[in-house]
């Protein structure tokens, strides 16, 4: 068996292990951030349980720490009031990146996570079965320990060959995904293997299952060996480290070689992270802006490798550098080795532990400016700057460059950090709140409204196109994450108004004048983020199908659980559509019961095509009830 299945065997509560089959796993920690973790909270809200079913559920404060209004307060008040009540582990502003923070502190070889961020696969560093999931999933998850998916395939990524000098972890991943794009690893876990494992750092092996929720992968697992349990000794956790590994005769379904020491920098251009070329093509691309951290590069190492290359040395006059480290413990220990001091004395910004600019928290860039960043994505507008151009580097290229004022990986010599020592971690536990008090009263402001809920399938269901767009659609596009809109993420009807607003800035209007009705997407629609507010907003709008030819994982599911129908089309059909048309989607009741093809018929020259919808027994519920909270309240369970 592969580690995969190894770990997934141990957690299985229904179904079989077999790629494609509906499976039930148990899991035993969930992370929640505060961009989806107000929705989340409601949703658990709604579900009347006591105390959480995991054994450790987190609910992090990291996305959007600015206070310019009321909005943002209130919502991490109202997060920390129902943490206190459900027995909820709350770290509080300030402490970091959730992944990050997780990895540090509760990541476990062997256990099971799921977060409603598309980053937690990041724990899959660590031995973890780590995924993202949508915040109703994850409330799901917090209330009966369970978590349904599509059992994935399993792709074997056999790591060859010594690490060339000034290849990063960054590097291996933004090779992959030029092999394998955004798509390649839908319904896949990558799992690592090989000699070359053992040039991987814990927190390397991070940032490679941290993008590989750029290849739309369910998450990435590594092995663990004695270069875990050393991260877990410096985390002062040793007693967590198991030995984990698949069988000498493990079979994949598909498999890809890594060979290390061809590596060369590489950077992602804009705007997408499978745009990668090397570094050394665009050599010389002047540069406004320099963003080193998020939870992809954040770490320690990433740091100091960083802080190596600044020292005594200064930043370009026309560059703005600024730095989040990934944890509060990590800032201590960069200011105890004087790490800090080397990089204030650069001329960088220091910026709070956090997201921060990597979710256009602060930090846009100039317009039509060139920003280099160590994030993981480089959507348009994702920096809070429209124009902008972002380019995915490591931190020692991002560091580099800030120097010279331009894209370069011509590194000197002494810019190379040797050995990094595992030195024991300053822990702060005073950022982490544990209350358990099932009496305590959930705080409300103003600005958080009640999560949408949809209507009972009808058998037939007319509506007009509301928007028709093309390919690698994403989150984003679907609801903007800018900085004017995170304070609003508990405030459904005021974000509604900005859906697909830097596509078409009719749609909304077009929703409330149609009453509802359908998107048109092309090929991996909803690519992105976990971000289920790009599905209760269209459940908000009445929107109730989603034609597209083919959908993201984690958007798909969090459709479906707002009773909203992910119906796939083909490329022919995808022309049949037209903005603004009438259709109708007829049989819906038994097309849905025994999983047939759904007729659509064009009411303006009653042409018909079908589209395929194919739901899972649990699926099915939850589209007939109207989304998975209305099954809940409905039937109880999970
Ligand atoms: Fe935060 Fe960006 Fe990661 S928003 S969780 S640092 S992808």
């Amino acid at each position: 068996m592969n580690l995969a299945y190894k770990i997934l065997s141990t957690k299985l509560k229904s179904g079989e292990l077999v790629a494609g089959q509906q499976i039930g796993i148990q899991i035993d920690q969930t992370l929640t951030q505060d961009s989806t973790g107000t929705m989340a909270y409601l949703q658990l809200e709604a579900m009347g349980i006591e105390h959480v079913a995991v054994e450790k559920a987190v609910a992090y404060i990291d996305h959007n720490m600015l206070q310019t209004g009321f909005e943002n307060m209130d919502d991490h008040e109202f997060i920390r009031s129902v943490a206190k009540k459900h027995g909820i582990t709350f770290s509080k502003p300030g402490n970091g990146v959730c992944h990050q923070l997780q990895l540090e502190n509760f990541a476990k070889p062997g256990k099971t996570l799921v977060g409603s961020d598309s980053h937690t696969p990041t724990c899959g560093a660590m031995g973890m079965i780590a995924i993202g999931a949508g915040g109703l999933d994850v409330a799901v998850a917090m209330a009966t320990g369970t978590y349904y998916l599509q059992c994935p395939s399993v792709v074997r990524v056999n790591l060859v060959g010594k690490k060339a000098k000034w290849a990063s972890a960054k590097d291996v991943i933004l090779y992959i995904l030029q092999q394998l794009s955004v798509k390649g690893g839908v319904n896949k876990i990558i799992e690592y293997t090989g000699e070359g494992l053992k040039e991987l750092s814990l927190t390397d092996r991070a940032t490679i299952c941290n993008m590989g929720a750029e290849l739309g992968a369910t998450t990435s697992v590594f092995p663990t060996d004695e270069i875990t349990k050393e991260y877990l000794i410096q985390q002062g956790r040793e007693e967590d480290y198991v030995e984990l590994k698949a069988d000498e005769d493990a079979t994949y379904d598909e498999e890809i070689i890594v060979d290390l020491s061809k590596l060369v920098p590489l950077t992602a251009k804009p705007h997408s992270p499978d745009a990668v070329v090397p570094v050394s093509e665009l050599k010389g691309m002047k540069i406004n802006q320099v963003v080193i951290g998020s939870c992809t590069n954040s770490s320690l190492p990433d740091m100091l490798k960083a802080a190596k290359i600044l020292k005594g040395r200064r930043v370009a006059t026309h560059v703005s550098l600024v730095i989040a480290p990934g944890s509060s413990s990590i800032l201590a220990m960069l200011s105890k080795c004087g790490a800090l001091a080397d990089m204030i004395a650069s001329g960088a910004r220091i910026l709070e532990c956090g997201c921060g600019p990597c979710i256009g928290m602060g930090q846009a860039p100039l317009s039509k400016g060139v920003s280099l960043r160590t994030i993981n994505r480089n959507f348009k507008g994702r920096s809070g700057t429209n124009d902008a151009s972002v380019y995915l580097v490591s931190p020692e290229v991002a560091a580099l460059s800030a120097i010279k004022g331009y894209l370069t990986d011509e590194f000197e010599d002494d810019m190379y950090l040797d050995d990094i020592e595992n030195t024991p971690f300053v822990k702060n536990k005073n950022f982490f709140i544990d209350e358990y008090d099932p009496q305590n009263e959930v705080y409300m402001g103003p600005n958080i409204k009640p999560v949408p809920r949809g209507d009972k399938l009808p058998d037939t269901f007319k509506g007009k196109v509301c928007l028709k767009v093309g390919d690698n659609i994403s989150t984003d596009h679907i609801v903007p994450s800018d900085s004017k809109l995170l304070p609003y993420r508990s405030n459904v009807p005021h974000l509604a108004k900005f859906s697909f607003c830097k596509v078409d800035d009719q749609f909304y209007n077009r929703c409330i004048e149609n009453g509802g009705g359908f998107i048109v997407g092309g090929d991996n629609y909803g690519q992105g983020s976990s971000r289920e507010h790009a599905a209760l907003v269209p459940n908000y709008l009445k929107i109730k199908a989603i034609f597209a030819i083919s959908f993201a994982r984690i958007h798909r599911s969090n459709l479906i659980n707002n009773g909203i129908l992910p119906l796939v089309i083909n490329q022919k059909d995808y022309d049949f559509f037209n903005d603004q048309d009438e259709y109708e989607l007829i049989n819906l009741l038994d097309s849905v019961e025994n999983n047939k093809d759904i007729t659509v018929i064009n009411k303006t020259n009653n042409q018909t095509i079908t589209a395929k919808l194919k739901l899972s027994p649990r699926e099915k519920t939850m589209i007939q009830y109207g989304g998975l909270l209305n099954a809940i309240k409905e039937l109880g369970g999970d």
